[in-house]
């Protein structure tokens, strides 16, 4: 027998305390929030799955790092620090600290896209889409075929469709197309990764229209580290040189560090356009603050600045990567459908197929979350039909894993309770919205059971 190679790559300093809750309470807890698991108070909660956004635990060298962090109002020593740590990964000119990714999304779109264009992405994470809608302008997404086939097994499945591209913009014209977007890896399409192929291909395609790309970077690491496993020519280069070629191809990114920035708050907007990156500074003052910090304090600049060199280490993101598909592979050995291959952060049930009598407009994934929930205090998020309405391709559940959060007894547990439910599946019922707000109303809405 030989011993196993792949464990936790660190130790535990301090600990956090989660709670047990009774199937009873969970009945009653759930009613109250009006089976929308983003209502509930995370006390309530046993194993917290909502999101890997904010919730990592950070190292002791994130801790130290906010120490020192200078809390100057201008020219703060840890904005030097977090500019060359991202710029290091990025190489583009301007990094500008945002509080997080959505405030990077809102800037960017609001100086760059006016009513009646166009935006195409693999796919628009939410807060993406919303803040392109918000300006008036029309999120289009242009995912390969492969990805919107949950069981179809395909390397990168977060892949753009360049001839889809090519048509768009024959159609639409370049002039209202103000940029371009790859999400890597691709959220809402199952953690999916894009190949570096394909991101030269879109490169090629956005160079020849003269069509900016940019980058949706919050799981930069990660994709990174899929391109090392999977695409041919990167298996001897470093996580960190692989990001370093992507962020070359393109011509700057947005970034939610509470991802791959290894931190709890925080993100960036780069770009290496002198004019546009003064356009985005004034906003900044405006609504976000100073260039300098960005709605940020200096020690959370200084967790950023250390977490994502951490996010490239190749014995983390081996630990990270391997976790999230233990979770993924165990349930579905067990007969529960999932996006296949796992992906990076997360693991997603394909809940039409799981629930196959509850119909799309019953929302299946929120009827799945709401079981796994009341079966073992689990939390997910659903990505389907509530969050995404008429727009939503599949109803998937997220599983998402914080970052050094749980131990591998923490997922066998997870698999357990999914197995549990998988049993019991058939007498899962569909829901109906009882309220809603104008956009994003996932995270309002209420429900009840049919
Ligand atoms: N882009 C992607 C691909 C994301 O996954 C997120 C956030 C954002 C942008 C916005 O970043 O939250 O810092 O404003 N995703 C979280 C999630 C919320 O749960 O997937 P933010």
């Amino acid at each position: 027998m030989s011993v196993r190679t792949i464990i936790e790559p660190f130790r535990i300093k301090s600990v956090e305390p989660i709670r047990w809750t009774t199937r009873e309470q969970r009945e009653e807890l759930l009613k109250a929030a009006h089976y929308n698991l983003f209502l509930l108070h995370a006390d309530d909660v046993l194993i917290d799955l909502l999101t890997d956004s904010g919730t990592g635990a950070m190292s002791t060298h994130q801790w130290a790092a906010i120490m020192e962090g200078d809390e100057s109002y201008a020219g703060s020593r840890s904005y030097d620090r977090f500019r060359n740590s991202v710029h290091d990964i990025v190489g583009y000119t301007h990094i500008i600290p945002t509080h997080q990714g959505r405030a990077a999304e809102r800037i960017l779109f609001g100086v760059t896209c006016k009513k009646g264009d166009v935006v195409p992405n693999n796919t628009h994470f939410d807060t993406t889409r919303a803040n392109v809608e918000f300006v008036g302008a029309e999120a289009v997404d242009l995912l390969i075929p492969e990805g919107r086939q949950p069981s179809l097994q395909y390397p990168f499945k977060g892949n753009m469709d360049v001839v889809a591209l090519e048509a768009l913009i024959a159609r639409v014209g370049r002039e209202r197309i103000p940029l371009v977007m790859l999400t890597v890896t691709n959220n809402s399409g199952g953690g999916q990764p894009v190949s570096m192929e394909n991101v030269r291909q879109v490169s090629a395609i956005c160079k020849r229209h003269r069509i900016p790309l940019y980058f949706d970077a919050c799981r930069f690491a990660e994709n990174a580290w899929f391109i090392k496993l999977r695409e041919p020519g990167y298996a001897d280069k470093t996580p960190k040189e692989i990001a370093q070629e992507m962020f070359r191809y393109g011509d700057g990114c947005t970034m939610s560090a509470k991802k791959d920035g290894m931190a709890n708050i925080g993100g960036f907007l780069c770009t290496s356009n002198d004019l546009l990156a003064q356009q985005e500074k004034d906003l900044l003052i405006l609504t976000e603050g100073y260039p300098t910090y960005g709605g940020l304090a200096g020690r959370d600049l200084e967790a950023i600045a250390v977490g994502i060199q951490e996010a490239l280490q190749v014995d983390y993101l081996r630990y990270r990567i391997a976790s999230t598909a233990y979770l993924g592979n165990h349930i579905a050995e067990g007969g529960v459908p999932i996006v296949q291959p796992p992906g990076g952060h997360a693991i997603y049930i394909d809940a039409r197929a799981f629930l196959p009598h509850i119909p799309s407009s019953q929302f299946p994934g929120v009827a799945l979350a709401s079981e796994l929930y009341l079966e073992g205090g689990v939390r997910s998020v659903e990505i389907g039909t509530l969050m995404f309405a008429n727009a939503a391709q599949m109803d998937l559940v997220r599983l998402a894993m914080p970052r050094r959060v749980y131990t591998q007894s923490h997922v066998d547990y997870l698999v357990e309770v999914i197995l549990e439910v998988f049993r019991n599946r058939a007498q899962i019922r569909g829901m109906r919205l009882t309220h809603e707000a104008p956009f994003l109303r996932h995270f309002t809405a209420h429900l009840a059971p049919i």
